[in-house]
């Protein structure tokens, strides 16, 4: 078979960018390169999905004798214990735990980042073969290198991060993560099991004509709000429409699109629920961070979603999220 040395894995990427930060300690590629591993393994698990119901349902034994799984709690366990045995992560949260999780052994206290996840996004997606996702941001911990990590290395505002990233599990899958340097795209090439980096140096086009809502709450956003929808609605050739709506109910898979043709995608408060429905820490900081590296924005409608100060790991937030004059002229309705 003919060598393709035009491919660049993801270890060989950032091993690269290594070598022009003169103090590196390669913590952060190493930890990438486990979340990589940890997502090959949801992959693994994700294309099976459609067997669940031949091999055995969720809470039975399945044919390997082993339980079977629901995913998104396979997909934690994947997350955390491969984070937990690596060397580059001092402790996790994750939207499927209760509680933050230090690993408390002496190479993890000694390593200097903590790591935010939601394991698995758009869940209610699994059983119908639609992409699903894993998202994922990277602090750096406040207590001192050596100690037990606590709630507060956790509690921090989303401009703190030092990475980002997401791994959208669809019709081939991708794993795309930001640094302040940069936003890069590597896509699977199951043949090898090899993240290979098909998208550089992402950017979002500074407008689109996607916006991406969920319709049928639409009674349930304020004024404002539906003022904005209904200007997406009636956007005209000589104004820089018509726009089209397209929204799959997983956020990985909708903002994905959105930064890579341009768009904005947006989970407003709701009667019912005034802070909507996407948790700060676990979802709209990573993506708030990706795309702001990307050249685009997000707000939750007053705050930048990166400048807001958590006080709880759950908490949730509204969202409105993409490209830079999208964004403007969202906010001109906002701000009315
Ligand atoms: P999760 O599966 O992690 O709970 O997240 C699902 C989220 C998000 O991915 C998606 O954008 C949103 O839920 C869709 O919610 P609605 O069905 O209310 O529109
Ligand atoms: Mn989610
Ligand atoms: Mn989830």
């Amino acid at each position: 078979m003919a060598v393709n040395r035009k491919v660049q894995t993801l270890d060989e990427f950032t091993i690269q960018q290594l070598r022009d930060v003169p103090n590196a300690t390669g913590e952060l590629s190493h930890l990438l390169r486990n979340i990589g591993l940890a997502a090959k393994r949801v992959n693994t698990e994700v294309n099976k999905a459609g067997l669940v119901d031949i091999l055995g349902d969720v809470g039975t034994v399945n044919v390997q004798g082993e339980e079977v799984k629901k995913l998104d709690v396979f997909a934690n366990e994947q997350f955390t214990g491969v984070l937990s045995h690596g060397i580059a992560c001092a402790g996790i949260a994750s939207e499927e735990l209760d509680d933050y999780v230090p690993f408390d052994d002496v190479k993890s206290n000694n390593s200097k980042y903590v790591c935010v996840f939601d394991p698995l996004d758009g869940s209610s997606n699994i059983d119908v073969n639609v992409s699903i996702g894993t998202i994922f941001g990277v602090y750096k911990r406040k207590t001192p290198i050596g100690t037990v990590v606590t709630k507060e290395d956790f509690l921090q505002a989303g401009n703190k991060q030092v990475a980002a990233g997401y791994i959208v599990y669809g019709s081939s899958t991708m794993l795309v993560y930001a640094t302040r340097r940069g936003v890069q795209g590597f896509t699977l090439d199951p043949s090898i099991g090899e993240w290979t980096l098909s998208h550089p140096d992402i950017k979002c086009p500074e407008k689109g004509k996607i916006y991406s809502v969920n319709h049928g709450n639409f009674f349930q956003y304020e004024e404002k709000v539906r003022n904005y929808i209904n200007e997406c609605q009636h956007k005209t050739k000589a104004n820089g429409g018509p726009y089209t709506q397209r929204y799959i109910g997983s956020m990985v898979s909708d903002v994905h699109r959105n930064l890579i043709k341009g768009g904005i995608f947006m989970y407003p408060g709701t009667t019912d629920k005034p802070n909507g429905k996407l948790r700060l820490l676990y979802e709209c900081n990573p993506f708030a961070f990706i795309m702001s590296v990307a050249g685009g924005r997000a707000t939750n409608g007053k705050t930048r979603i990166l400048d807001i100060e958590p006080t709880e790991l759950h908490q949730r937030t509204p969202l409105y999220i993409g490209s830079k004059l999208m964004m403007d002229e969202l906010e001109t309705y906002l701000n009315a």
